[in-house]
């Protein structure tokens, strides 16, 4: 198929009780290793990626092998660009085909995150792509930027619902105790926002930093109104994981296929879990 765009795909998720996965891709190991997985469990998926990613290799690259790897199979996939962090990045993902940006200015000041979303939500929604904001942040470290304790802040309720009114974005993503990277110590989420949160909004809600959470709060959250859930730490150590056993027991090869694949290997497996957790199985038409 096609890559599609989030929007059905979101809409699709709270309506039914359920959340999309969203993976974050370094490569094309990880690509393949994503899709390959929501293919096997026939469930919808998104891969993103970040500025970060975007630096190492550019977006018509990541769109190339994510539109390629789509055309062989059933299942709908999005490309999503993940923490947008200005106009300039999310004109560039949409540029290269891109079918889902987020902007992420959750660390501005309420008013200028608002102006910002809204102009990016008003270019994307003019080539039909739907947008992902933010407000409240996300902690630990996003990309480059390491969240430092003075920068966090849980979503407002109330503030959400006008900023979502006001944007026009299509899903906004949440602060609720969450934190990208692997968490120190357990993760504690603010479930009474999320509620609160959801009463307020009608749009999709997102869950960010997602690995490291446990399943059951992750099915918890998804209880509560979470059709979105993003995976990046632990697809990173997943492949390097693979990869790095496979050296131990080959230290000879060579030969990047070999190690790669291992690799992919990891990954998908991770996936097929985490795909059955957001109970995702099966919805893929
Ligand atoms: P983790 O790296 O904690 O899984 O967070 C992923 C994420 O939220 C990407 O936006």
């Amino acid at each position: 198929m096609a890559l599609m765009t989030t929007k059905e795909m979101l809409l699709k998720a709270q309506r039914e009780g359920y959340a999309v996965g969203a993976f974050n891709a370094e490569n094309m190991e990880m690509v393949q290793a994503v899709i390959e997985a929501a293919e096997e469990m026939k469930a919808p998926v998104i891969i993103q990626t970040t500025p970060g990613t975007l630096n190492y290799a550019d977006p018509e690259m990541f769109y190339g092998m994510c539109a390629a790897a789509a055309q062989k199979v059933s299942v709908p996939v999005a490309l999503h660009l993940d923490h947008g962090n200005s106009f300039e990045m999310a004109a560039r993902a949409l540029k290269a085909g891109y079918t889902s940006v987020m902007i992420d200015g959750s660390k501005e000041e309420f008013e200028t995150n608002v102006t910002l979303s809204r102009r990016v939500a008003e270019m994307a929604h003019a080539m039909g792509i739907p947008v992902e904001g933010e407000l409240g942040t996300v902690g630990g470290k996003e990309d480059n930027h390491e969240v430092k304790d003075s920068e966090k802040a849980y979503t407002d309720p109330e503030q959400a619902g006008e900023f979502a009114e006001r944007t026009g974005v299509d899903s906004l993503a949440v602060g609720i105790g969450n934190a990208h990277g692997f968490y120190k110590g357990d993760p504690k989420l603010r479930f009474d926002i999320l509620e609160e949160t959801r009463k307020r909004v009608s749009i999709p809600i997102v869950l960010h930093g997602a690995s490291g959470i446990p399943d059951e709060d992750v099915k918890r959250a998804t209880g509560l109104g979470i059709c979105k859930v993003n995976f990046a730490t632990e697809l990173r150590d997943a492949f390097s994981k693979g990869v790095k056993a496979y050296l131990k027991e080959n230290p000879d090869t060579y030969d990047p296929k070999k190690y790669g694949a291992a690799g992919r290997e990891a990954v998908k497996k991770l996936v097929l879990h985490k795909l059955e957790v957001l109970n995702c199985q099966g919805r893929e038409g």
